[in-house]
């Protein structure tokens, strides 16, 4: 490729990302998006005091990873084959209730997470549902550990 060609491809690109954000800005809110684009807490923990594994009825799957300080969520990590507004929902939830007692962290529902969010679209809301449910699965695990 010369010069010229690499230029325009480059523009292409970039023309292609700013085509994907403005179709994104149409569907998702500013939060989502960011999440989506730069999630926290991502990973899996090794040696982690409780976790979960939930499968939504759209066939992805969310795990969740805690260490635990008595009753407070001390560490949270996620992972999950989902779409972008699952990774957005997983990362915002995580840092939601991190340094939270459990018992306030099992509260959090998904209209809350939603909230939080900015909306989301409703194809989308059950991404919310697979969060939290995957979050108070890890807390039973914790409970019954
Ligand atoms: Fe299935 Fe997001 S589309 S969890």
């Amino acid at each position: 490729m010369n010069k010229a060609e690499n230029l325009s491809f480059d523009q292409m690109v970039t023309d292609l990302q700013q085509e994907i954000i403005r179709q994104e800005r149409e569907i998702f809110s500013e939060t989502v998006i960011a999440e989506a684009h730069h999630p926290q807490n991502v990973g899996r923990m090794a040696q982690a005091d409780a976790q979960a594994i939930f499968q939504g009825w759209c066939g992805d799957t969310m795990e969740f990873y805690l260490r635990m300080n008595d009753d407070v969520i001390e560490e949270i990590a996620f992972m999950t084959d989902g779409c972008g507004a699952t990774v957005a929902c997983g990362s915002r939830l995580t840092q939601m209730v991190q340094g939270l007692p459990w018992q306030e962290a099992i509260e959090i529902t998904p209209e809350n997470l939603i909230a939080v969010l900015g909306g989301l679209p409703e194809e989308n809301e059950h991404c919310a549902t697979l969060a939290v449910k995957t979050l108070r699965q890890a807390i039973a695990d914790w409970q019954g550990s």
